[in-house]
């Protein structure tokens, strides 16, 4: 749990950025999971492969990211299987656009794998086998993909959400920030 905590630490920490005057002013952040009201992920297709992972909602694990790529066949290695990602998706997902904005979100996320690889690397976190960080590295990425490019149904339309986004885009590390 401390590799993961150190993960969620790295992903979650603002980048270095103080030359880049437009990005100096950080707006509040976290603001950005309030602006994109994500839906509820139902993982009860996986329950019976992955259940022991899934308990007491703490769903954020190494363990219980790559069991549901796994069972999935999402992941071969360290590469993503593009094409059964929206296998994945669809008993997660309620809503058409969802699966689409978070398919595109891992297609994104799939050209960003020798960085992540490299990034857990230098970390000294497995990307292979058992638990690797991994799937918990494309869960997070695509995330990050869909806040920044949130269905307009659910995107809360305020100046502060609006200057959230914006900064993510510009100034946060593509991978990580
Ligand atoms: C989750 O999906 C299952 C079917 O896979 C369904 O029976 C259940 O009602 C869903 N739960 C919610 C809260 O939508
Ligand atoms: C997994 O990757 C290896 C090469 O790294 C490849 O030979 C194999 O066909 C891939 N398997 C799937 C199911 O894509």
């Amino acid at each position: 749990m401390s590799d993961l905590s150190t993960l969620l630490l790295l992903l979650i920490m603002p980048p270095f950025l103080a030359a880049d005057p437009d990005c100096s002013q950080r707006p509040d952040i976290t603001s950005l999971k309030n602006c994109c009201r994500l839906p509820y992920l139902n993982l009860t297709s996986y329950n019976s492969q992955c259940g022991q992972y899934l308990v007491n909602g703490a769903h954020i694990t190494p363990c219980s990211f790559e069991c549901i790529f796994t069972a999935a066949k999402v992941l071969n290695g360290t590469s993503l299987i593009t094409e059964n990602v929206e296998k994945m998706l669809l008993p997660m997902l309620d809503s058409q656009e969802f699966v689409q904005v978070y398919v595109d979100g891992f297609n994104y996320c799939s050209g960003q794998e020798q960085a992540m690889v490299k990034s857990l690397k230098r970390r000294r976190m497995p990307t292979v086998g058992k638990c690797s960080s991994m799937a918990v590295m494309y869960g997070l990425c695509s995330h990050r993909y869909v806040y920044r490019n949130c269905p307009d149904s659910i995107w809360s339309k305020t100046a502060g959400c609006n200057d959230a986004r914006e900064f993510s885009i510009h100034c946060e590390d593509k991978l990580t920030g």
